[in-house]
């Protein structure tokens, strides 16, 4: 980030757009600027209420293409309901595709699928960088991706597959779902239900990795989760308690398994950044 300051004469520059008041969306971003701001970066956060037009969206999207301070735009979602089923569509497909650090444009997706360079969806590329850091051999091993978002799934499927990796896409029609993971080497779980995927799943030594960030408050469930009472009485202090698409007891089985909160989760919002600076350098010639 410094010596692109240096360079530009200007800090990186990621433009946010949240709209209406989805409590997960407020804390996520709050996370997203907390972090860009401490590393450095210029963050430009353009709030707006739950009942604006889709135009006052576009417009605030239209700025941020048009700018030269901002080095990619976010606008996260979910959008709300009142803007229509087809309302985030429409407002990514405004996105210049250079500034477009999610990698949700038809354009960036394109590239993906085609491996070509582009800017990656942060949670996936986030999760291909930890593999290769930790190591993960992934060449012709059996990988399992449960969920095919295209935020999270689809990309995660297609990152595996352009490693080599032998890949399945497990959803909600899924016939014998437990024991096609079981065939899993690296199992992602990216489907959004506290502690659905449970031993069963998990093949003894096999890399799990959680997507899921999934808030608790019912003690029915709580128990069904964590055997541990102090987790009961945490449970009963604060009101809820944040589980992964993982049950907590997979830490027996698995060989390797990412901690939820404190796992995937920075590991996005670190991507986040990253894609910020490359589409920066890139816009200043720096890379390719
Ligand atoms: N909502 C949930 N995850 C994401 C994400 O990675 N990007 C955006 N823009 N919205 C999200």
């Amino acid at each position: 980030v410094q010596a692109f300051a240096d360079r530009a004469g200007r800090p990186p520059g990621l433009g946010i757009v949240l709209v209406g008041d989805d409590p997960a969306s407020h804390v996520y971003v709050r996370n997203k600027v907390r972090s860009g701001s401490e590393t450095g970066l210029f963050v430009d956060l353009v709030q707006l209420p739950a009942d604006a037009p889709l135009d006052e969206v576009a417009k605030a999207v239209e700025r941020m293409n048009a700018s030269d301070r901002h080095d990619g735009i976010l606008v996260q979602s979910p959008l709300p309901r009142a803007l229509g089923a087809d309302a985030a569509r429409r407002i990514f497909d405004l996105i210049d595709p250079h500034k477009d650090v999610d990698g949700f444009t038809a354009e960036n997706v394109g590239r993906l699928v085609q491996n070509r360079p582009g800017l990656l969806p942060c949670t996936p590329a986030g999760v291909m960088e930890l593999l290769r850091r930790e190591d993960v051999p992934l060449a012709g091993r059996r990988a399992v991706v449960v969920g095919r978002s295209e935020i999270v799934g689809k990309p995660m499927a297609l990152l595996l597959l352009h490693r080599d990796a032998t890949v399945t896409v497990c959803h909600s029609k899924t016939p014998e779902l437990a024991a096609v993971c079981a065939e899993a080497d690296v199992l992602v779980a990216a489907v959004g239900r506290a502690a659905f995927v449970t031993s069963a799943f998990v093949k003894p030594g096999a890399t799990v990795i959680d997507v899921g960030i999934n808030r608790v408050d019912r003690e029915d469930e709580a128990r069904r989760i964590w055997t541990d009472p102090a987790r009961i009485d945490q449970l009963r202090a604060k009101g809820s308690l944040l589980v992964g698409d993982v049950h907590p007891s997979v830490r027996e089985v698995a060989g390797a398994l990412t901690p939820v909160p404190g796992g995937v989760g920075p590991l996005t919002i670190a991507m986040l950044l990253s894609n910020t600076l490359t589409a920066g350098r890139r816009r200043l010639g720096d890379v390719g």
